[in-house]
């Protein structure tokens, strides 16, 4: 297996995607990509396995969900957290032809934009886990961690300027979100649906939760990226202080594009 661009792993992260995982949201996105009782499902870079166990209930009775991620981490924390009838758990990269399944419905959210340049290669891996006729869910940000008001200036350029080095050092792509469309289209995927709504969308009082997620971004993404911090003296350390001085302003307003697109195989 090959390193992965995985830029949030850390010994938190379990904690992180443990943490920001909303089953609500989860739900509404799966059901009204067409996800149904009975179903087979790949849920693909699942994490922690907190979204596997969720799809497995919703698929029951008679439905299976696999859970495939990178990280041996987050797969031994599935397993001992998350297992239950009818779900498996296993260790692959999805840049890699898989040995799995055919499956009636592939699940794969927040993991396209860790890859620029290899997203197709990874796209072209689920299709042929997928039955004739069966739905590929994607989901990803659009404009990621960019759409900020009230946000000091030299603030909102070292945020461009660390996404701008994390594009170049790790293949990040802050614009997955747009791209799933045409990705299904070119497939000559059927029935192609779209929804865009809103992720982390912060006014007033931050919620602990996104609090610690976007201390978490901070601390790993941004201070791994390879940028300056050229806009203060004291390099990241002023960055980090400006951004939690930002985030903890009631008066900002933050959020971040989601794009959901669901599509049929050809049959
Ligand atoms: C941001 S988390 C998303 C987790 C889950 N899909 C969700 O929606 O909450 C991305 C996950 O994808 C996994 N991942 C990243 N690159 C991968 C790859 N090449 N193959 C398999 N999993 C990968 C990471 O290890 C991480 O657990």
């Amino acid at each position: 297996m090959t390193t992965s661009n995985y830029i949030m792993d850390n010994k938190d992260e379990i904690l992180r995607l443990d943490l920001k995982t909303n089953l609500n949201i989860l739900e509404k996105q799966v059901l009204w990509a067409g996800l149904e009782p009975g179903m087979s499902v790949g849920d693909m870079g699942c994490g922690p396995g907190k979204t596997t166990h969720h799809l497995n209930s919703l698929v029951q009775p008679q439905g299976s969900v696999t859970g495939v991620d990178i990280s041996l981490d987050r797969i031994n924390h599935a397993n001992a957290h998350y297992l239950d009838d009818g779900i498996q758990y296993v260790l692959g990269d999805l840049r890699d032809p898989l040995p799995l399944g055919s499956y009636d419905f592939i699940f794969l959210r927040f993991v396209l934009e860790f890859y620029g340049s290899c997203a197709k290669q990874i796209i072209n891996n689920l299709v042929s886990l997928l039955k004739p006729g069966g739905i590929l869910c994607l989901i990803d940000l659009d404009h990621n961690c960019l759409s900020h008001y009230g946000i000091p200036d030299r603030l909102e350029a070292a945020i461009k300027g660390v996404m701008g080095a994390l594009e170049e050092s790790t293949g990040f792509d802050p614009y997955a979100g747009r791209k799933l469309y045409s990705h299904l289209y070119d497939l000559k995927f059927e029935d192609i649906r779209v929804d865009v709504s809103c992720h982390h969308l912060i006014y007033g009082d931050i919620e602990a939760s996104e609090a610690f997620n976007w201390q978490k971004k901070l601390e790993i993404a941004a201070k791994n990226s390879g940028y300056g911090f050229k806009e203060f003296n004291n390099g990241y350390e002023g960055f980090k202080e400006a951004s939690q001085k930002f985030f903890n302003n009631p008066r900002r307003f933050t959020y971040t594009p989601i794009i959901c697109c669901c599509g049929q195989k050809p049959r």
